[in-house]
């Protein structure tokens, strides 16, 4: 139960919601308070796809005129990214209808050590912006979650086979060219963050350049079509060979609107099936929900797909089939929703299987699962899930951006109230998500300390 004192600082309205407080340790002190057991109904819009907008700012970063762009996400990963490209020189703008005015011309540094740039892993795009703009850059190790490792050597090796030179030293990578020029290469590993500074780099190499075994995500496909409305010529992307014709100079001077983003959509799907709720999720590509689609419907939850759309429904006493999964590089299962299916999965009749493919760490979160009453068995790169949990609320933590909300998730499932501390991890990645929660009636609070 709240005191009192907690009662008081609540804030019910959406319209409160801004950046969560951070403590002189860096350790965030805003949570959620969450009353599970609702069904939730109703419709809810999806936001533009935050990392289809970080590789788009970045590409912006590139052009030899203004651009506009249209459905960037409010949240504070994107606000980062704004700061840094500012930083650089760049004039950015949100004007009255939303659209985001970026003018990279004037731009006047390729050094990107502004210390927020080790707080967000998208700033690594800049490396192929500035590199194909300047010839240089250079920028503070990215960050972002935390699921082991995460090497960047396809990066390296990618603007090494454009002819660039690179350096990592004092925590800076560098990377410098007289000139870059087109090459064939063949990554080793699919990696989407890879294929995107690469393809980005290219766009302004003399002669073609081939990458072959290129992650296939749809934000890459994003990035390309952006960059190809400014001016360039990128095909194939989408597949797994993308040709990149280099193009001098990039006129700009045009309006691109960035695609839904997959993870939010998938996010509230997940939560309308665990709640055994109906929701409509609006203003989404529903091509790029079929690998949770089909896996979802495996598992007994009905939807109902328009041009647009896609409604999730269960009856209120229905119950969930067991499943096993496998994430994977996209059109495969997305590891990025993962730790929000293993919630479902733990609420299913029987046991399931969860095999992360993509990250040597992310079951982290399955520890705080456990506090509120899963059965779950972590062996290697797998979770066996026991399933017919009742989950029971908790004191939990967002330990990063998707565990945060697999945690809003479970406790929507769960009987009597959950508190997930160190929600500025959810907030990097989800617009309004409190908001949007209420209105298919999630009972949720935001707290600051
Ligand atoms: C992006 C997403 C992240 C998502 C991931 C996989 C952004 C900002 N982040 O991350 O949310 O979980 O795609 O869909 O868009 N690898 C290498 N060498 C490299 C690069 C990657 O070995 O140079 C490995 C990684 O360790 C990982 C795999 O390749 O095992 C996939 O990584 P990658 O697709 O590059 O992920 P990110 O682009 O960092």
């Amino acid at each position: 139960m709240q005191t009192q004192e907690q009662l008081n600082r609540i804030q019910i309205g959406p319209e409160t919601l801004s950046l969560p407080q951070i403590d002189k340790r860096g350790t965030n002190v805003s949570s959620y308070i969450i009353r599970g057991g609702n069904r939730l109904l109703g419709d809810v819009k999806v936001s533009g796809s935050k990392n289809a907008a970080l590789g788009i700012i970045s590409a912006a970063m590139l052009l030899d005129g203004p651009c506009w762009v249209d459905n960037v996400p409010d949240i504070a990963d994107l606000n980062v990214m704004l700061e840094i490209c500012r930083a650089l020189g760049a004039q950015i703008k949100r004007e009255s209808d939303g659209t985001l005015y970026i003018n990279p011309c004037t731009i006047t540094t390729c050094e990107a050590t502004y210390d927020k740039v080790r707080s967000i892993r998208g700033s690594y795009y800049l490396l192929g912006a500035l590199l194909g703009r300047m010839n240089r850059a250079s920028i503070y190790m990215p960050g972002g979650c935390n699921f082991g490792t995460r090497p960047i050597d396809q990066h390296m090796k990618g603007f090494e086979s454009l002819g660039a030179s690179v350096t990592i030293e004092y925590g800076k990578i560098n990377v410098e060219a007289e000139h870059l020029r087109g090459e064939h290469i063949f990554l080793d590993v699919v990696s989407v963050g890879a294929t995107i500074n690469i393809m980005i780099a290219a766009v302004k190499a003399e002669g073609t350049t081939v990458i072959e075994n290129a992650a296939r995500e749809p934000h890459i496909v994003d990035v390309a079509n952006f960059l190809n409305t400014m001016g360039a010529n990128v095909r194939g992307a989408g597949t797994d060979v993308i040709r990149i014709s280099g193009t001098p100079v990039l006129e700009a001077n045009a309006t691109y609107s960035i695609i839904p983003d997959q993870i939010e959509a998938g996010t509230y799907m997940l939560a309308a099936a665990l709640t055994r709720g109906d929701v409509t999720v609006h203003d989404i590509i529903p091509k790029h929900m079929e690998p949770l689609t089909a896996k979802m419907e495996e598992m007994g939850v009905k939807t109902e797909v328009g041009d647009d759309t896609i409604r999730v429904y269960m009856e209120p006493d229905q119950q969930l089939r067991a499943a096993n999964f496998k994430t994977m590089p996209y059109p495969g299962f997305p590891t990025d929703l993962q730790p929000q299916t293993t919630v479902l999965l733990c609420v299913a009749e029987g046991s399931s299987k969860m095999l992360e493919n993509v990250w040597e760490n992310r079951f982290q979160y399955i520890d705080d699962l456990k506090t509120m009453g899963a059965e779950i068995m972590v062996a290697g790169h797998t979770a066996i899930i026991a399933g017919s949990s009742q989950l029971t609320g908790a004191k939990v933590m967002a330990r990063d951006l998707r565990a945060g909300a697999a945690m809003v998730l479970a406790g929507l499932a769960a009987t009597g109230e959950t508190e997930i501390t160190d929600i500025g991890k959810i907030e990097r990645g989800y617009e309004n998500f409190v908001k949007k929660m209420r209105m298919i009636g999630a009972d949720i609070a935001r707290i600051v300390e």
